[in-house]
This record gives C-alpha cells, sequence and structure tokens, in this order.
C-alpha cells in the first residue's frame, strides 16, 4: 500500500494523473466512479483535462460503486445523477458508458447480480476512486461488512446517515436507509484502488486503514490485501498515522 500525504489540491491532480494514464495507454480502460465530496476535485481536473488537454472518455466505461435504494429517480442526490451532474455530463462518456446499480429496480437481488455480471463482462475495472467514511466504510460496505461480501442490499448505519443528512438539507428522515453497494470483494476485484482522504474526520477512518489489523469492523482495512492500492491523504487526514 502506497501512502501520499499532500494538499487536497494536489491530490486530486494525482488521483486525476492515475486516470489520465490509463486512459492514454487504454482508451477503453474501465473507471471505477465513487460519490462523495472526497472525488469532487478530481472530476473538476478530469472534467479541465477533458476540455483544455484533450483527455477522452469516448471508449471508456465506468462503474459507480453504489446508489441509494428508496429515492427518487430524478432525486439530486440519487449517485447515478451526482455522478452524471459531477462528472459524466462533462466529458465525452458515450451513452450508457456509466452504470450503477440499480436502486430503483422491483427485483433488487436480481438487480445486484447483474451489475455484478456486467462488471465482469466488461472486463473489471482498472482503475477504482474510493473515499472513506468516518466509521471506515468503502463504498457502502459498513462496519461487520463481510470482506468477502459482492455487490448486495445493505441498510445505512446511523453514523453514514448523519453524515450524508448534509445532502438532504440536514434532515436526517430524508436521508435513504437502504442502498445497493458493490461488496469488497467486488471491489478488491479492481486492478488499482485509488482511495482518497481529507480533514481531521476521517483521521481515525486512515489510522485504521493504514495501520490497523484487518477486520470487517474496519472494512477499509482489507486494503492492506490489495497488490496496488494508493491512499492519497492530506495532513490533516494523515495525523493519527
Ligand atoms: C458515502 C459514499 C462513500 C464515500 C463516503 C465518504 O457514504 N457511499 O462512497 O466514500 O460517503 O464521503 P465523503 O467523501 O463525502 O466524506
Amino acid at each position: 500500500m502506497e501512502v501520499v500525504i499532500a494538499p487536497a489540491e494536489e491530490l486530486a491532480k494525482l488521483a486525476a494523473d492515475t486516470i489520465e494514464a490509463k486512459l492514454r495507454e487504454n482508451p477503453a480502460a474501465v473507471l471505477g466512479l465513487a460519490t462523495g465530496s472526497s472525488p469532487l476535485k478530481v472530476y473538476d481536473e478530469l472534467a479541465r483535462r477533458h476540455a483544455e488537454d484533450g483527455l477522452s472518455f469516448a471508449e471508456a466505461k465506468a462503474f459507480m460503486l453504489d446508489e441509494y435504494v428508496g429515492i427518487d429517480a430524478d432525486h439530486p442526490e440519487r449517485y447515478r445523477n451526482v455522478i452524471e451532474t459531477e462528472i459524466a455530463s462533462r466529458v465525452d462518456f458515450a451513452p450508457g458508458a456509466v452504470n450503477g446499480p440499480d436502486g430503483l429496480a422491483e427485483d433488487l437481488v436480481a438487480a445486484c447480480a447483474d451489475y455484478e455480471r456486467a462488471i465482469e463482462s466488461a472486463g473489471g475495472v482498472d482503475v477504482q476512486l474510493l473515499g472513506i467514511g468516518t466509521d471506515g466504510h468503502i463504498a457502502f460496505n459498513e462496519p461487520g461488512s463481510s470482506l468477502a461480501s459482492r455487490t448486495r442490499i445493505k441498510t445505512l448505519t446511523a453514523q453514514t446517515r448523519e453524515d450524508n443528512a448534509r445532502f438532504f438539507e440536514d434532515d436526517l428522515d430524508q436521508v435513504p436507509q437502504h442502498c445497493l453497494t458493490q461488496g469488497l470483494a467486488t471491489i478488491m476485484s479492481a486492478k488499482h484502488l485509488v482511495l482518497l482522504a481529507t480533514g481531521k474526520g476521517k483521521a481515525e477512518a486512515v489510522h485504521q486503514l493504514v495501520e490497523g489489523p484487518i477486520s470487517a469492523m474496519w472494512p477499509g482495512t482489507i486494503m492492506q490485501m490489495h497488490p496496488h492500492a494508493t491512499v492519497l491523504v492530506d495532513e490533516a487526514a494523515a495525523s493519527r498515522l
């Protein structure tokens, strides 16, 4: 595991460099996209490079990590809509190239299995962007998630719902209770994991991720087993290392 400590703007550029290098090497690369605030500067940087440096996503595919269940199709916080706003609509992905778990499906179990198959038939994810929750969750794999898990339905913890209430007018009642999320084993199948974390609130999660014992209680710790994992953190998030 490679840990880089740098200011947030620098971290976003480093993550964008990784994605750009992959796309230049293989324009049909498969990217793993994350939601949350952590990757936003990366998306800004990729959109800038698309506009100014001709970085193209036209042949690429993308898979999102997770999605809320029980949220309106046009809700701005539905992760598919967030990804559309923050990155997909700002670059040149082909129609249908960006995929996410279908949190609106009637049969959610089948939707999870379909999603696993879609990732596999695309050849797997080449570069997976990740954030981390204050409780150590990655995607929506909350503490206690099986380290061998694949895409499935999960219940959000009280902590995550509180953390995410800021996206729902600070109204906890509006925050969904359930989600579909890639499992930890799904995420571990990606060829390169790039996790971003900034701010003091992430210091404990980053400490556990990098230095703690591998445990389902800190789901991010599974990344210690990955052959190619990069952890990009600012001074505050690195303050407990
Ligand atoms: C959500 C997402 C995660 C993300 C986490 C941290 O729960 N499902 O993928 O890593 O939030 O979010 P932020 O980057 O806003 O701190």
